[in-house]
């Protein structure tokens, strides 16, 4: 059977792990596709960059157009990051008729509902599990899992980095910039680190995940952020002392048509689930009105953990692609509502 051609747009810490993945994992794939999948061109800044994954030279490109305008890919993973340029790019990708798998959440939290719509409107896929908690399938929890429930509280730890600075300050003394750096190095970090640490990532996050959980279109506007930039070693120890443990909390919380969604430093009980919730991962409260509670849990970043819930966001479009029901599943723009008509 022939191939699916896929466009990577970013070859670093996710998109060296989509291609591990899909080249580790082509039986797997294959058995659930009925097809190879192949990477048939590959966007990136430098193409004489050393990396950690090896390709064919002649994949790497830097003109998106060697993507957006080759009728044979069908498929856009994209892992570069950024919003404007890359939501022009994903645009003339989904008029094209090509479906669109994304990690970007900072894309997805500003543009998401355009971006869905234009999918819709071309009987396109836009999956974008990765952007919420890495490797933990919490979005497709939500909407599919979760879909005959009403999800009234989510509250959990979805970004990785900053957790990782709390447990290693809190549990080896070490320093924050030190900490930091070490959340680079590991590649769980933003290109701008100041987005985990301020919050904005997290806020980010839990904009998505609340509008899929509440079924409602919430901004980024509409989440109060805090950071841990304030937060001293002094703060980890003394709450310590007292049985309490730090941990940057994302909180939603839906009463009626009453939606309030927010990020910022907790104390929380050293007996409390998340506060065992160390290093890099996430976790993810849900309570849903028939389930009650149900708790998520795994890496929330890093390159393989990242580029598994890319790369099975890509068995998705290709299934649907197999049944011909592109465009039709996830979330549908006509959908959502409103926070600020009905919430505020
Ligand atoms: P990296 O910085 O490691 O990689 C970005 C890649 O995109 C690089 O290969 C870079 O090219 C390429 N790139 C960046 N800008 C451009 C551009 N303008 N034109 C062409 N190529 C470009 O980022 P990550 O892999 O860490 O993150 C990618 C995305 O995934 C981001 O949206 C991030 O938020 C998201 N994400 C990341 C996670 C993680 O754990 N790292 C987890 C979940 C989501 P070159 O290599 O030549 O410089
Ligand atoms: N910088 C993000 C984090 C990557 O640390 O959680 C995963 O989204």
């Amino acid at each position: 059977m022939q191939a699916i051609s896929v466009g990577l747009l970013g070859l670093g810490t996710v998109g060296s792990g989509v291609v591990r993945i899909i080249e580790n994992h082509q039986d797997k794939l294959m058995h659930q596709v009925g097809c190879p999948i192949k990477v048939k061109k590959i966007l990136v800044q430098d193409v004489d960059k050393e990396r950690s994954v090896k390709v064919d030279p002649s994949l790497l490109t830097v003109n998106p157009a060697d993507i957006m305008e080759d009728p044979e890919i069908e498929v856009v993973i994209e892992v570069m990051g950024g919003i404007e340029d890359t939501r022009e790019h994903l645009l003339q990708a989904l008029r094209s008729k090509k479906n669109i798998v994304t990690a970007n959440k900072d894309l997805m939290a500003v543009h998401g509902s355009e971006l869905l719509t234009v999918a819709n409107e071309n009987g396109c896929d836009l999956f974008f599990e990765a952007s919420v908690a890495g490797g933990i399938p919490i979005l497709r929890s939500l909407v599919d899992g979760l879909a005959s429930d009403r999800i009234t509280k989510m509250m959990g730890i979805v970004n990785g980095t900053t957790n990782y600075i709390l447990t290693k300050m809190s549990q080896e003394g070490l320093a924050y910039d030190s900490v930091l750096k070490e959340a680079q190095q590991l590649g769980y970090a933003e290109a701008n680190p100041a987005s985990d640490v301020e919050g904005l990532d997290a806020a980010r996050k839990m904009a998505i995940m609340a509008s899929l959980g509440f079924s409602m279109k919430i901004d980024l506007d509409d989440v109060k952020f805090k950071g841990i930039t304030a937060v001293t070693e002094e703060d980890l120890q003394y709450g310590k002392q007292l049985g309490y443990t730090m941990k940057l909390l994302g909180i939603a919380v839906r009463e009626g048509n009453k939606v309030e969604v927010c990020v910022e430093p907790a104390l929380l009980p050293s007996s409390h689930p998340l506060a065992s919730v160390n290093n890099e991962y996430n976790a993810v409260y849900v309570y849903g009105e028939a389930v009650g509670e149900t708790m998520f849990y795994g890496p929330g970043a890093g390159s393989l953990p990242t580029a598994t819930a890319v790369v099975s966001d890509l068995v998705g479009v290709v299934k649907n692609m197999r049944l011909g029901v592109n465009g039709s599943s996830f979330i549908t723009p006509q959908f959502e509502k409103q926070l600020k008509d009905d919430g505020e």
